[in-house]
């Protein structure tokens, strides 16, 4: 059995098994197209790569994503192996292909310098225990945004690509002195942005399950943002993607909800959902409510000698560094 870059005949038949269950309620052909361009963004073409188990036969069996993701990890640089999209073919399951190919492609990761191995399970818990992850706990919640009449009286204006560098310097700076954060330089920033921004665009008139908007902010002074938001806009409420404030108080990023809400001021509040890190303050203008535990379950497995984190508070991670 060997592992290749899933390319070709083998790339169709993986993205056709895979649509019933990864689809986002995009058409087959956009589905193809929208994982075919999150590899060409600037940072998707050195840092997500599509790999195939092949049999003796050379028959793909098992398939899985792999990403390269920057990591600051105990005050350290360092890469985590991001594994996604583990997937067996369904005539071919039970028979340890899901583990060849994750200890695989983590050896290889290893090879190249990652310290960390890193996964979201859509499936619990059990099936990468038993190849050595282990759960770091993460919540998700609900926000409360407390509605004034009006708006403040503060500059609001769509993000650009010219913000990205301020963005990066608001995650470096609420994110320090925590364990474990992404780096996120303003490429990886792109890159989920426009991952985000491809699915709401392919996924337009696909109906309800398609119907969704990404939303970029950002509060202006002098030049250059001091605050923003991205979030994601469907039929079921807001998820608040990211979000940053320059200044450890928050209040402007408070504020730009507070704008954002009052474009409609006649609508009930939608339903905010996020995953808001433990170490970023709350604006004074609104409330985290309703905490669970998030749905997506983000495991972890040291590859090289590394701790790992293991409380929510040693994390900083946002929905936006989902992969
Ligand atoms: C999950 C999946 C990749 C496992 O592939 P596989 O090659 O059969 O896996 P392995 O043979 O290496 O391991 C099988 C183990 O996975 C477990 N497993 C499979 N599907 C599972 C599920 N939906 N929930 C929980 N555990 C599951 C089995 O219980 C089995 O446990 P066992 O070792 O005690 O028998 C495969 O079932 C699949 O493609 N499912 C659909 C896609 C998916 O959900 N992927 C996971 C995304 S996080």
């Amino acid at each position: 059995m060997k592992v290749v870059v899933a390319e070709g005949e083998i790339l169709e038949g993986i993205i056709d098994a895979t649509y019933p269950i990864w689809s986002e309620g995009l058409a087959r052909d956009r589905y193809a197209r929208w994982n075919a361009a999150q590899m060409r963004t600037a940072w998707g073409k050195d840092h997500l790569r599509r790999f195939a188990l092949l049999d003796d036969r050379g028959r793909w069996v098992a398939t899985a994503k792999r990403y390269l993701l920057p990591i600051r990890h105990d005050g350290a640089d360092a890469i985590m192996c991001g594994l996604g999209a583990v997937f067996t073919r369904p005539d071919e399951r039970g028979h340890g292909y899901a583990k060849v190919i994750i200890e695989e492609l983590i050896d290889r990761t290893r090879q190249e310098g990652a310290a960390l191995a890193g996964l979201f399970s859509e499936i619990g818990e059990q099936l990468y225990q038993r190849v050595g992850f282990v759960t770091v706990p993460m919540d998700e919640m609900d926000i409360e945004v407390e509605r004034k009449h009006g708006a403040p009286a503060m500059l609001v204006r769509s993000g650009e690509e010219r913000d990205l560098p301020a963005l990066a310097s608001m995650h470096a700076a609420r994110s320090k002195g925590v364990r474990f954060a992404l780096r996120r330089d303003p490429p990886l920033i792109e890159y989920a942005l426009s991952k985000k921004r491809l699915l709401a665009g392919l996924g337009f008139g696909a109906g309800p399950r398609g119907s969704r908007q990404t939303e970029f902010f950002v509060a202006e002074e002098g030049a250059s943002a001091v605050a923003y938001v991205v979030l994601t806009v469907s039929p079921g409420g807001w998820t608040l993607e990211e979000a940053g404030d320059r200044d450890p108080a928050g209040a402007r990023l408070g504020a730009i909800l507070q704008v954002l809400l009052a474009r409609e001021p006649s609508r009930p509040a939608p339903l905010i959902r996020a995953w808001w890190p433990p170490a970023m303050p709350v604006p004074p203008q609104i409330r985290l409510t309703n905490r669970v535990p998030a749905r997506d379950i983000f495991m972890v497995r040291p590859i090289a000698d590394i701790g790992i984190p293991s409380r929510a508070e040693d994390v900083f991670y946002w929905r936006s560094d989902y992969f």
